[in-house]
């Protein structure tokens, strides 16, 4: 071959080999892993271990009869032996990782780990940044397909690698990979739990308290330093015995501080105190004695609420903290407790309250409070009397009764609501929640019926009225099933709070729909829907009932009657309105409310208005054989 081509390929091969030296070496700025196989003779083969404390090299190097690892990378472990290795007769694969950080070398053969150095310390300084030194190549015996993290360097034989390696502050380097990763806590929890150490470990990006649970373990209290940066910002932790699993013996729990917030990026309402516990080889959920953790923080804001959220690690990738599982105790603006019944990472949302402050707080809650009363007590009077009415199958008289069932049960859960979220207990809140927007919904729709059915009397008298199964299916069955969807769906019912204007640190608890934006939209499109369906329908009727009867003589004659039910009625269907405008001005607000709960007050009226009116000669009276509307309807009934 021509010399000069010779001395080219020489060049070339040395510049890819600078090539491939750096990138190795920027590669594995930290772990390391050599991987190969053993060309052996088929005689008795042994592994040869002689590592010493410092920061030299590795040289892995084989023969026939021994594969040995030497060399100065260790922080703490000095080791030499000579273990005799099984025969085989073909090549060997192995593998060699080294993780600095935890001082810790593996060397994997025949699919089994051999722990060759761990130390009990997390180390901070430490021997890595491996480049590739000197490779002597071999005839027959040796290393062939040696890769790097799976990269092969090359697949000749070779007698001896070695590595040469370098100080790095490995804390600093791990600390920094972690914050790059989607799952930078997890690893960084990861290693805490693999390092052999009991106790704290300090870590610059996440400060940890490792616990060994023991058999007679029986509930610990753990203070978890708070970063550098901000010295009160400690938490205090409280691990039940219920933590350590029943079918081991011992077990790890590490909890762990991340000091810095980048590792839990995207959600800007938390606050930057964030500690994740986990059991070693565990996935611990439904702990019959939560873990209390109780968190010191910057101050929370009068108008804003701090509730205690759990990373949802059913989801990889996706950055979610979610509510349940979690229960929240305030005990100043500066400490919040969370109790948790499951292991995940913790942290405290903070909200600003949308809701708007309103005045007299107290006078009004005293005022619906009242008023429901005197409506659950007309309602009862009232369904009492529509049952011993001597009518009382008539259908009209059935659909009454649904709209007072469905009202009492309104201002019943209404009265009871704030007492109920003053329980605390967040189940019971959400049921109890669910359940009054049930009611709510139910009696709307029993409003629509009310409508739909006093427009069937009057219109279509001469067409059977549908039966009244589907009335009560319309009336109690629809609102049924948004409801149930929603809870399903979860955070929609729950706490909620209404601020007074005096005092914030006094809000008015209530069992309702959640504050979110899912649960606004859900307001608008359920409860303000089907509110503006019923009042314009209802208004709609208000006209047609007018035309028709507008000429007839019971309409000259009753003329200030009907238009009493009428207006009573609308009355009664508008002023759910103050759920909705929560900005009026104090009169109206005031207004609202007394008319609101009194709501059950005025069907009672309208009911007698109508009972006098009905008793009244020539306004069709049941016997009476006058050609009026109402002798129409009591035929077209009859014929049904
Ligand atoms: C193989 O290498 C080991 C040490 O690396 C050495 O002690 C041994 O003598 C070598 N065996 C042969 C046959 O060269
Ligand atoms: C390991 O051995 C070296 C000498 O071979 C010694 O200087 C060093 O202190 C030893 N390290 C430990 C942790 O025993
Ligand atoms: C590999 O491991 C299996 C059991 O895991 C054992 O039976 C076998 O002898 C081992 N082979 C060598 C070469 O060590
Ligand atoms: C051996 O340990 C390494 C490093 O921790 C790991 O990646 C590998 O899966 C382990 N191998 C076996 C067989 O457990
Ligand atoms: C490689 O071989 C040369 C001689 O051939 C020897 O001087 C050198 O020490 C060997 N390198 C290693 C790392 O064993
Ligand atoms: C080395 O790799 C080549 C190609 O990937 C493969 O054919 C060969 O069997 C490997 N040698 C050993 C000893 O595993
Ligand atoms: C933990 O601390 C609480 C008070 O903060 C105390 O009541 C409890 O007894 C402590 N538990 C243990 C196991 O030390
Ligand atoms: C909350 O209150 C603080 C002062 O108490 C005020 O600066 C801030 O604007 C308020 N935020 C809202 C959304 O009302």
């Amino acid at each position: 071959m021509d010399p000069g081509i010779r001395t080219f390929g020489g060049i070339l091969l040395l510049a890819l080999l600078a090539l491939f030296g750096r990138q190795v070496a920027t590669e594995n700025d930290k772990d390391f892993k050599l991987c190969g196989s053993w060309i052996h003779g088929s005689h008795s083969r042994d592994l040869i271990v002689d590592l010493k404390t410092g920061c030299e090299n590795i040289i892995i190097s084989a023969n026939d009869s021994s594969l040995s690892i030497r060399g100065k990378i260790t922080a703490q472990c000095n080791r030499s032996e000579v273990r005799a290795l099984d025969p085989s007769p073909g090549p060997t694969h192995f593998c060699v990782f080294w993780e600095p950080l935890l001082d810790m070398l593996i060397m994997e053969m025949n699919n089994t780990n051999t722990t060759l150095c761990e130390s009990r310390e997390v180390q901070t300084m430490c021997c890595t940044d491996l480049s590739s030194g000197a490779q002597n190549k071999s005839q027959h015996h040796g290393i062939v397909n040696a890769s790097i993290h799976g990269d092969i360097i090359t697949g000749d034989a070779i007698a001896v690698y070695e590595f040469k390696g370098g100080v790095i502050d490995c804390k600093k380097v791990f600390c920094d990979k972690a914050v790059q990763e989607s799952r930078g806590a997890n690893m960084i929890e990861d290693a805490v739990m693999r390092s052999k150490a009991v106790g704290s470990v300090d870590l610059p990006c996440a400060q940890s308290v490792v616990v060994k649970m023991n058999e007679d373990f029986a509930g610990y209290n753990v203070t978890l330093p708070a970063p550098h940066s901000v010295p009160a910002n400690t938490v205090l932790l409280y691990l039940p015995a219920c933590l350590k699993p029943a079918r081991s013996n011992t077990a790890k729990v590490v909890c762990t501080y991340f000091k810095s917030s980048t590792l839990f990026q995207g959600s800007a309402d938390v606050l930057d105190e964030v500690v994740g516990i986990s059991v070693e080889n565990e996935i611990i959920t439904h702990l019959p004695e939560p873990v209390r953790i109780k968190f010191h923080h910057s101050d929370i804001l009068a108008n804003q609420t701090a509730k205690c959220v759990s990373w949802d690690t059913r989801k990889d990738k996706e950055i979610k903290w979610r509510m349940e599982g979690c229960k929240t105790a305030h005990i100043s603006s500066k400490e919040t407790e969370c109790c948790c019944n499951h292991l995940t990472y913790f942290a405290i949302l903070v909200q600003v309250n949308p809701t708007r402050k309103v005045h007299h707080l107290q006078a009004l809650t005293f005022i619906t409070a009242v008023g429901c009363a005197v409506s659950i007590v007309s309602c009862a009077v009232l369904f009492i009397s529509l049952c011993r009415k001597r009518r009382a199958k008539d259908q009209s008289s059935l659909v009454h009764r649904g709209l007072v069932v469905a009202l009492f049960l309104l201002c019943l859960l209404f009265v009871l609501t704030g007492t109920i979220a003053n329980l605390g207990q967040d189940e019971v809140c959400q049921f109890v929640g669910a359940l009054l927007h049930y009611a709510l919904l139910s009696t709307l729709c029993w409003m629509a019926v009310e409508v739909l059915h006093t427009f069937w009397m009057i219109y279509m008298v001469f067409s059977p009225s549908p039966k009244t199964c589907i009335w009560y299916l319309l009336g109690f069955g629809l609102p049924a099933l948004p409801v149930v969807i929603l809870a399903s769906m979860g955070n929609f019912y729950g706490e909620r709070m209404v601020m007074p204007s005096d005092d914030v640190s006094k809000p008015y608890r209530m069992c309702w729909m959640t504050e979110s934006h899912a649960t606004l939209l859900a307001h608008f499109i359920l409860n303000v829907g089907l509110l503006a369906a019923v009042v314009s329908s209802g208004c709609i009727m208000l006209f047609l009932v007018a035309r028709k009867i507008h000429n007839r003589d019971e309409w000259r004659r009753n003329r200030v009657a009907f238009l009493s039910i009428w207006g009573l009625s609308c009355l009664f269907g508008t002023t759910w309105m103050l759920i909705f405008f929560e900005q009026l001005s104090e009169t109206v607000v005031f207004f609202f409310c007394i008319i609101n709960s009194l709501q059950g007050f005025f069907l009672m009226l309208r009911f007698y208005v109508l009972e006098r009116m009905r008793k009244k000669p020539g306004f069709g009276t049941d016997g009476s054989s006058t050609g009026s509307t109402r002798q129409h309807m009591l035929q077209a009934q009859e014929k049904s």
